[in-house]
């Protein structure tokens, strides 16, 4: 596993756990649990979490896998907008907290901008902070105005889209974090494991690596610093794979076959969303 420096000096694995769509159906929850220990046993001790998936049922998915092994796992859940208050976020925090079965969060985000001042929302994580409740506290969904708005160097991290076919942030959001030392985590890395895994140039390069289209997307993803990649896998394949792709490097060869595919963006692009 690689591994980066959060801006407190935390060191943090470049390949974490995502955890949408779990916790919906009681009969996969065996199956779930298993993958995130699988995870952690690979080295993917980032576990992305949000009060938002399952509505608390993958929270709940995540507190029973990391039960007896907290410390191993740096532990990340987001807050609805409408949770972002003065009064609501210690108790979204709360409710967090008891679904997964710790006393404290690594990464609090904030899961969109929503209709709280950001400075409301900013002085309620540092309470929560103060409390240690949370160790950190970060943003997602945040485009570069309203970072330049939120304008807080203590913001730990920010989340978004990205994948071969979502590089808008590349113009500018993606320059602007790593000129400010500020990580960015890269949601949905595998393109939801849907069409962008069966493109012709993503074969093409996974076949020349030896290597398949989800490990080309998520190395993709990573070859550059500052970027986190939280895949969410339960098939047990899918998570050996994805633990190995932190150590495919691409060619200039690849580089080139990827960029004629998905063309970097040379003008700014509204900040894509899921
Ligand atoms: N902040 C936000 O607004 C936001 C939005 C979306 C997502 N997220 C976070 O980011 C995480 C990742 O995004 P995502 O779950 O939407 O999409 P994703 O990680 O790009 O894709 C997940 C899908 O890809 C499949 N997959 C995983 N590894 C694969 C591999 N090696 N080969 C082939 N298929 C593979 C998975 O199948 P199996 O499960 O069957 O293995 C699953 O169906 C989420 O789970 C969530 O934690 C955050």
């Amino acid at each position: 596993m690689r591994y980066l420096n959060l801006k407190d000096g935390q060191s943090v694995p470049l390949l974490g756990q995502g955890t949408w769509h779990m916790g919906e159906r009681q009969d996969q929850r065996v199956r779930e649990v298993t993958a995130l220990r699988e995870g952690l046993e690979l080295g993917m001790s980032l576990i992305d979490t949000a009060e938002m998936y399952a509505e608390g049922g993958a929270e709940r998915v995540v507190g029973e896998a990391i039960g007896g092994r907290r410390e191993q796992v740096f532990l990340v859940s987001k807050a609805y907008p409408w949770h972002a208050g003065r009064d609501s976020l210690p108790k979204a925090c709360e409710d967090s907290l008891r679904r997964l079965g710790t006393d404290y969060l690594d990464l609090y985000l904030l899961h969109w901008r929503g209709e709280y001042p950001l400075a409301e929302t900013l002085e309620a994580f540092e309470r929560l902070r103060e409390q240690g409740k949370i160790r950190r506290w970060g943003v997602s969904n945040f485009d570069l105005d309203d970072l330049q708005e939120l304008d807080a160097p203590d913001c730990a991290a920010n989340q978004v889209l990205y994948n071969p076919e979502a590089r808008g942030i590349e113009f500018d959001l993606l320059p602007w974090q790593r000129r400010q030392g500020l990580p960015l985590m890269a949601y949905c890395p595998v393109g939801q494991g849907s069409r962008l895994l069966e493109h012709p140039a993503l074969l093409e390069v996974a076949r020349r690596q030896d290597a398949t289209p989800a490990q080309v997307a998520l190395a993709w993803v990573l070859r550059g610093d500052g970027v986190i990649a939280i895949p969410k896998a339960v098939d047990p394949l899918h998570l050996k794979q994805n633990a190995a792709a932190a150590d495919l490097r691409l060619s200039a060869e690849d580089m080139a076959t990827l960029d004629q595919a998905f063309p970097a963006p040379t003008r700014k692009r509204p900040l894509a969303m899921i």
